[in-house]
């Protein structure tokens, strides 16, 4: 599959899975108690597979929402341009809101998307990343739940892509520079 596009295998399949436990054990223990169903807001595309592992990892129960921004195009660095391609669906008033990314970047689209959610009024706001990259301490955005930290370089897999290809990899890895440069 996609062969030679991949340049290193940078997280398995197995340790993706084992975070993902880890993660939702933390989280479970957290908001224990609370009132009614925690509200997990998956952001489209990129965290689907973190979101739908994570939720069947999780102990407690938790509904699930959707929520389409895009930052990126199809290009590998972010223009800052925040676009909402799809809104809730439901109102968050009152509810524990816990946002699950698949990866930090520059910040910017979380930073865009906490304060636009905060706004309407939940009941707590919390963001569970799966990668951060070292850029992401650059604007200050409160993560409460990182995976892992990752180096700055171009990486795709488990929900990440490249111009739309490569989310249905099992595995996180780095790309091949060819694949980005060919036709530049
Ligand atoms: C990617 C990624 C994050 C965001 C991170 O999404 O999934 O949502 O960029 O970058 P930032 O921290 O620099 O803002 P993208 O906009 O590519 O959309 P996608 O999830 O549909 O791929
Ligand atoms: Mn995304
Ligand atoms: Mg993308």
């Amino acid at each position: 599959m996609y062969d030679g596009d991949i340049a290193f295998v940078l997280i398995t399949e197995q340790q993706i899975n084992d975070k993902v436990t880890e993660l939702a054990k933390q989280v479970d223990e957290d908001y224990r108690g609370i009132s009614g169903d925690l509200l997990l807001v998956g952001v489209l595309k990129g965290a689907v597979m973190f979101m739908t592992d994570f939720a069947r990892a999780l102990p407690q129960p938790a509904q699930l929402e959707f929520m389409a921004v895009s930052s990126y195009g199809s290009s590998t660095s972010s223009s800052g341009v925040v676009r909402i391609l799809k809104d809730l669906d439901r109102d968050i008033a009152n509810r524990h809101v816990l946002i699950l990314e698949d990866i930090i970047d520059s910040g910017l689209t979380l930073s865009w998307l906490l304060k636009n959610l905060s706004a309407r009024n939940p009941a707590s706001l919390e963001v569970c990343t799966l990668l951060r990259k070292p850029d992401a301490v650059q604007v200050d955005v409160p993560v409460r739940y990182v995976g892992f930290d990752i180096p700055n370089e171009f990486v795709v897999g488990y929900g990440l892509d490249y111009a739309e290809r490569y989310r249905d990899l099992p595995y996180i890895g780095t790309l091949d520079p060819k694949v980005y440069t060919a036709g530049v």
